[in-house]
């Protein structure tokens, strides 16, 4: 909206605000020497480092950096326009303001806003009544009943019902002298070819969509029985932009900031059903997948979301969708699943709120995630398994920005894939160069570059010494070394050594590799201090830790899909438990 007011006027109205007064409405203030001192609203924090200037009329975050005057504070705090802030200062302190320079087409073009916003009000309230004042509403309000959702619910989400007729919203719109165009505009009315008027909503639950300010402007409709569409919805219009509005944001940005925490869900019922037992911080997209201007609606409000997809295809793609999106922003992000039930709605009927902030508390990483999603789909004994789900995994782990990060998230790879550092890294090299992963076959293991000390010097202790050869055979399992080729140099040269009780020699260089001839050449020349027996055990802890996270991120897995497979890992994960115990001691 371009009003224009004279910067007088706006020097008026900030000098009539004591910006210490506007900023605790919404922030406890202490004087501390000239400048008054809170806990800033704009990020999470509990010592203060928020601090307002009063005769400057200034605020600063020595934390966030946040910074401005007092109308920037209104504006980042409830996310409202320049004008709007102005607005409410004028207000607060009882200066008019003049009637804005309009231009007659932006004058007519709010003019027409104002109209669709009051009808679809009305239409809400229409919907409403018929739901919880008429007898024509009690299909509906049966239904919802026998959903579990609370009269109070009902009101708080001024859920509704239309009528099973063909032109009850119409007439009684028309009557009250609403222009059919903006019926039309909004999709409450609809024309066939032959020129007849008709409600778009017939026989249907009414979900009205209000924005960020609490104000309808679109409508869900879902039927009551199996039929299909399951769903009708508004289609976008002047003051309605499915991309930009999460259903639910008026009743849950309070407790978002205060939690700074947003549970994002796929439907209306998922949302509704949330708040009908205390989950108020639940939102969703409507319909459509997560954007980027859903994130912007949620900046400022959220540090972190939880993505409370469905649990079917089509709630894990946007599950994948969402992720990606939300990668590199500020924003913390985990996943959360249900094990039974196929979306939150379910759930919580089944299990009540304080089971399902069990499952927030639980919900996993981003990659945790895609990885274990991943993992179960392929079969990754084989190498086209593996490969697919690197595929799968690299374009997230190529985008991570911050190096450290990135290696951790490849090293968390090894394990479950069966593949050593090294081997990752290439491949991962080759998907960035080349944007795709050569099969290799891994019975020819390459030359790795020394990934982990402890096995570097074990391997050099074992290849010069037969003793230490076979209490490395003894204690740890070839698979305990995250190094494939030293499997292969291990295995080959114990067997050369039961066969023959030589380690060295000639025929060193016939039953390894190249490769891994290479490798035992390079081993020959470190000299080890280490004692073999503190090198044993920690490269098995080491293993052991890392076997313990795939079967755990397996298990999980397996328990949301609801597989009960995930007990015999489970299992698992206890049995490497107090194996990790006894070498610990
Ligand atoms: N949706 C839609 N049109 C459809 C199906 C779904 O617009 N035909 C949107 C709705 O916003 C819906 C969301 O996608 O809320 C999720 O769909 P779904 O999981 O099928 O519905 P639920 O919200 O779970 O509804 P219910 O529990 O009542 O079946
Ligand atoms: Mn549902």
């Amino acid at each position: 909206m371009s009003r224009y007011f004279e910067n007088e006027l706006i020097e008026q109205i900030k000098d009539a605000n004591d910006i210490v007064s506007v900023v605790s409405e919404h922030v406890a203030l202490k004087k501390k020497g000239k400048n008054y001192w809170g806990c800033c609203p704009f990020h999470n924090e509990k010592t203060p480092s928020f601090s307002v200037a009063p005769d400057k009329g200034f605020y600063y975050c020595f934390g966030c950096h946040a910074s401005g005057n007092a109308i920037k504070f209104l504006m980042e705090l409830e996310g409202i326009t320049f004008v709007e802030a102005l607005e409410r200062l004028a207000n607060r302190a009882n200066i008019p303001l003049p009637e804005a320079k309009l231009s007659p087409q932006v004058k007519a073009r709010e003019e027409r806003r104002k109209k669709l916003y009051e009808a679809c009000e009305l239409a809400a309230s229409f919907f409403h009544n018929c739901l919880v004042k008429t007898s024509i509403g009690k299909p509906g309000l049966d239904y919802l009943k026998q959903r579990g959702l609370t009269t109070e619910t009902i009101e708080k989400f001024k859920l509704g019902f239309a009528p099973d007729a063909w032109d009850r919203l119409y007439k009684s719109f028309t009557e009250r002298g609403i222009e059919e165009s903006i019926l039309l505009e909004l999709n409450l009315i609809r024309k066939n070819d032959k020129g007849q008027v008709y409600d778009f909503f017939r026989n249907r639950i009414m979900f009205p969509i209000m924005d960020g300010k609490g104000r309808v402007v679109a409508f869900g409709g879902r039927v009551m029985d199996d039929s299909t569409p399951k769903y009708l919805n508004s289609p976008e219009s002047q003051i309605f932009e499915k991309g930009k509005l999460l259903f639910a944001f008026d009743k849950a940005y309070k407790t978002i900031r205060e939690k700074k925490q947003a549970i994002l869900v796929e439907g209306y019922m998922d949302v509704i059903s949330a708040h009908n037992v205390g989950l108020t911080n639940v939102v969703a997209s409507l319909g459509t997948a997560y954007t980027r201007d859903h994130g912007h609606v949620l900046m400022r409000q959220a540090e972190e979301i939880i993505l409370a997809y469905d649990m079917d295809g089509a709630g894990r793609q946007a599950a994948t969708r969402a992720i990606e999106l939300l990668q590199n922003t500020d924003f913390k992000v985990r996943v959360l699943a249900m094990p039974d039930g196929k979306d939150p709605d379910d759930y919580i009927r089944n299990h009540g709120p304080v089971a399902f902030e069990r499952l927030v508390t639980d919900a996993v990483k981003p990659l945790d995630y895609l990885l274990s999603e991943s993992l179960i789909k392929h079969d990754t004994n084989i190498p086209e398994g593996k490969q697919a789900v690197l595929e799968e995994v690299f374009p997230f782990i190529g985008n991570i920005q911050n190096q450290t990060v990135r290696d951790d998230a490849l090293k968390a790879l090894a394990l479950p894939l069966w593949l050593d550092n090294s081997t990752i890294y290439r491949y991962f090299r080759n998907y960035t160069k080349r944007g795709n992963i050569e099969i290799v076959n891994e019975a020819v293991p390459t030359v790795n570059t020394t990934a982990n000390g402890d096995e570097d010097m074990l391997v050099a202790l074992a290849i010069n010494d037969s003793q230490v050869l076979e209490e490395v055979v003894k204690y740890l399992p070839l698979e305990d070394f995250q190094n494939i080729s030293y499997r292969g140099i291990i295995e080959k040269i114990y067997t050369l050594f039961t066969d023959t009780g030589n380690i060295q020699g000639e025929s060193i260089a016939e039953v390894l590799t190249p490769e891994e001839y290479e490798v035992y050449t390079r081993l020959m020349m470190f000299e080890v201090n280490e004692a073999v027996p503190v090198l044993i055990r920690k490269i098995r802890l080491h293993s052991l830790r890392e076997q313990y996270k795939a079967h755990s991120i397996m298990a999980d897995q397996l328990k949301r899909a609801g597989d009960s497979a995930f007990i015999s890992e489970l299992h698992k994960c206890q049995e490497i438990q107090s194996l990790i115990r006894e070498w610990s001691k």
